[in-house]
């Protein structure tokens, strides 16, 4: 740090000629899909009678149990101050005891971090293990945050291609094929934003298999866990594969399995030295998440249960039906989503066509034409470094998801 003495009157560049924003926050990319959803319900206040495939959320209420529990503490002063940085110990306790009984993966409260959402703990994971310069593998289609995430923390994001032919599933050969001596972190997600792609129990453990062997750290995403679809099931990396524990950070939060995406109650779950780092890094940037909020993700932990298994069937129930109805849809494509809210078609065979009386040569043309004759939002590929698909979020009322796709449907049938 420098001090004043090493600061001399009158000297340096004229701060004119400084940019006002810095070089790392001008060059930021806004969330897309937050963009998208924001632009629908705008209209929809306007009186426009759009329909959203753009959400990222459940449209679930939070279950009554976290609500009242939330309720209470704000009635209690013990709760109207800081908590420790890494979150509530009785938190902490209940976050490695969930995670005991879903995987039966063994973590000591001292490995977790409670943070503000899960997007929270991808970027602490980033600034606790990446130096500038170190390469992250993120396989696209990718969620927007990931590797505008790793940038910011000085990480280089590296992109490996999925494509529909494989289910939108990495192999080991590909990440294989794109690791250099500077790849540190393998962002590894299943279920997968946005293609819903799980993986099956062998490839898992080949990758985690691939990485401990390769000494390259994962970071597994795990908040849509609990939203796969029988007879498809979940596995989490570091039970599979122990080996690659002691580098591992398995990130999950509230917010899509207890339908809490505003309480922002997310957590890691990594060896301690890394808990540490981000605790200790938390305690200089955000401090702890809201006291209250955590006191209504411990409720949640312990007591909602039924309500996920009762979001998940009607997930699955809707999801079933998108998928049926975008295959039906001439030029469209579509890998099966086995989890998550998301179906990702693809419209490639459609670009390059006059669709709804306009040539469309891209997705991002697509979703605009889709938003002004069809009243349909949706977010383009592009967004998830996918061009040439779409993706629709079935994370809403199951008629207006069946008018919705009708809609988008009778759009892309005018095609010529
Ligand atoms: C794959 C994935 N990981 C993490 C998150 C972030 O969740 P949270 O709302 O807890 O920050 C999202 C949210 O859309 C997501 O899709």
């Amino acid at each position: 740090m420098k001090t004043n003495s090493d600061t001399q009157a009158g000297g340096g560049p004229a701060l004119a000629s400084q940019p006002r924003i810095s070089h790392l926050l001008s060059s930021l990319a806004p969330s897309a899909t937050l963009a998208v959803d924001a632009r629908a319900k705008k209209l929809r206040a306007e009186g426009v009678d759009v329909i959203g495939f753009g959400a990222g959320e459940p449209d679930f209420p939070t279950p009554d149990g976290p609500v009242a529990a939330a309720r209470e503490a704000c009635s209690d002063p013990m709760s109207h101050h800081y908590t420790p940085a890494a979150g509530i110990g009785t938190l902490r306790e209940a976050i490695a005891d969930k995670a005991r009984s879903d995987t039966g993966i063994d973590v000591k409260a001292s490995q977790v971090v409670v943070t503000n959402g899960a997007k929270h703990a991808i970027f602490n994971t980033f600034a606790a293990l990446c130096d500038p310069g170190d390469e992250v593998l993120i396989c696209s289609p990718y969620w927007t945050t990931y590797p505008e995430s790793a940038n910011l923390a000085g990480g280089v994001p590296v992109t490996v291609n999925t494509s529909e032919e494989s289910g939108f599933r990495v192999s080991v050969e590909q990440l294989a094929a794109a690791r250099t001596p500077r790849t540190k972190l393998l962002v590894f997600v299943s279920p997968s934003n946005p293609t819903g792609a799980v993986y099956p129990r062998e490839e898992m453990e080949a990758i985690g298999r691939w990485a401990a062997d390769a000494g390259i750290w994962a970071l597994t995403d795990e908040i849509y866990g609990h939203l796969v679809y029988p007879p498809t099931e979940h596995y989490s990396l570091p039970v599979l594969v122990p080996d690659l524990r002691d580098r591992c950070v398995v990130v999950n939060g509230v917010s899509k399995t207890y339908a809490m995406t505003g309480w922002r109650v997310g957590w890691m779950i990594a060896p301690e030295d890394v808990a540490r780092a981000a605790a200790n890094f938390q305690s200089q940037t955000t401090s702890n998440v809201s006291n209250v909020a955590q006191i209504a993700a411990l409720s949640a932990l312990r007591e909602s249960q039924s309500s996920v298994a009762a979001m998940r069937a009607e997930m699955d129930r809707r999801r079933r039906r998108m998928y049926e109805m975008l295959q039906a849809i001439p030029g469209v494509t579509c890998v099966e989503p086995k989890g998550a809210f998301y179906a990702f078609p693809s419209v490639k065979a459609l670009l390059g066509r006059n669709v709804g009386g306009e040539l469309v040569k891209t997705t991002s043309q697509l979703a605009e034409v889709a938003l002004e004759k069809a009243k349909v939002a949706v977010v383009p590929g592009e967004a998830f470094g996918a061009p040439g698909h779409l993706r629709l979020s079935y994370a809403m009322a199951f008629d207006q998801m069946i008018e919705g796709v009708n809609r988008l449907g009778d759009l892309l049938a005018t095609a010529h």
